[in-house]
């Protein structure tokens, strides 16, 4: 068997983002082991860690190296420590030029809801049970990325502005995704107020006359807010702007449980990008209990995407899935009667569980045969 192999960029960045690169990195020897499928990496540095050694959050060379690999893995960035600095020298401005370096415009942030899971949401569970969404974020444009941009004694400024280009390609990216799920976008604005989203629901509805088989529906970003915690089951798809997606695929995170929980895959044209939805819980780091399953979830991002492998993809999810199943949990989703686990006892169940399920798999196939 032909082994396929994959060069990727490992940047930990962090507070406990190294911590959860670490488990990310154990289950890729795993599913490497498993699939016969070879990853080769080097680690880099991004954020407040990047500003320490060098004295900017990422370097040319960084971006060179993220440019030359398959796909990054990124852990978190930020810390109370930079705070201070001046915008354009913050850790997230790191991952903010990496995503405008490499063209990630599509942020894809799943909202997968374990069935195990449901009481350990804030939320009802009849309310949450089913629930299955995706948030669709556009990454590398609106006020993120727009000019003039700026602070001084007397007024801050930020620019909100968004091309046909950039609408068209995300409303795309939504409408694909759309056909692969129940086909359904929510296109969320604020177009009775600003008019850089009246024009993105003008774009959106003229994009979606080539997508007539998909329903389109749209909403404003209020109400979407209030209809996530509300009925979360009605959604399929929200495509919408960077800003709306950041704050949106948060909410999302409540429905599952946990900010540990979600994971994201950042795509563009040629390159791809996947890290967990969560920062750097400065208050947690270094202490061994975060939660690895968001870090680990977007492994299973990278191999459904960059390496196209479902059947690896597959093999993660049901493992984070047999061992919250089992009861197993990280500290921030346990009750009393849980079992806690550390961030590597919970990486260790959840490669010990791929391994049985494989193994299984593969003497159902023996039988088969
Ligand atoms: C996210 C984060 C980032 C963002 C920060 C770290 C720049 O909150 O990925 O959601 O705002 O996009
Ligand atoms: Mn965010």
């Amino acid at each position: 068997m032909v082994t396929e192999s994959y060069k990727l960029s490992i940047l930990p960045g962090d507070g406990i983002g190294p911590e959860v690169m670490k488990s990310a990195l154990s289950v890729l020897e795993t599913v490497g082991q498993e699939y016969n499928l070879s990853f080769q990496y080097d680690s880099y540095l991004v954020g407040g860690s990047s500003i320490d050694e060098s004295g900017s959050p990422i370097t040319d060379e960084v971006i060179a190296a993220c440019k030359d690999s398959d796909a990054v893995l990124l852990g978190a960035v930020g810390g109370p420590k930079w705070d201070s600095l001046p915008q354009d020298q913050k850790p997230e401005k790191g991952l903010l030029q990496l995503r405008e370096a490499l063209e990630l415009y599509s942020n894809l942030r799943p909202a997968t809801i374990y069935p195990s899971l449901v009481d350990a949401s804030s939320l009802k569970p009849e309310v949450i049970q089913g629930a299955d969404i995706m948030v669709v974020r556009e990454l590398t444009g609106g006020i993120y990325f727009g000019s003039p941009r700026g602070i001084d004694d007397n007024e801050g400024w930020n620019t909100l502005r968004y091309t046909r280009t950039e609408v068209e390609r995300i409303a795309k990216t939504a409408f694909e995704l759309a056909r692969l799920r129940d086909g359904k976008v929510t296109s969320v604005h604020k177009a009775n107020v600003l008019e850089s989203s009246q024009f993105w629901k003008n774009v959106v509805a003229d994009v979606h006359k080539t997508y007539s088989d998909v329903m389109l529906d749209e909403m404003y970003v209020d109400n979407a807010a209030m209809q996530l915690v509300r009925d979360p089951k009605q959604f399929d798809i929200i495509v919408t702007q960077n800003m709306f997606g950041d704050i949106l695929s948060d909410i999302t995170a409540m429905i599952t449980g946990s900010l540990g929980m979600l994971p994201s895959a950042s795509v563009g044209e040629k390159y791809a990008l996947y890290e967990p939805v969560h920062g750097t819980a400065p208050e947690i780091a270094g202490q061994n209990i975060a939660n690895p399953i968001a870090m680990i979830a977007s492994v299973a991002m990278l191999l459904e995407i960059t390496c196209k492998h479902s059947h690896a993809a597959q093999s993660v999810k049901t493992g984070i899935e047999s061992v919250l199943a089992s009861g197993y949990r990280t500290a921030e989703v346990a009750k009393i009667e849980d079992n806690i686990l550390s961030t590597t006892e919970m990486t260790a169940k959840i490669i010990e569980s791929m391994k049985i399920e494989n193994k299984k798999v593969d003497e159902t196939e023996f039988i088969n045969a």
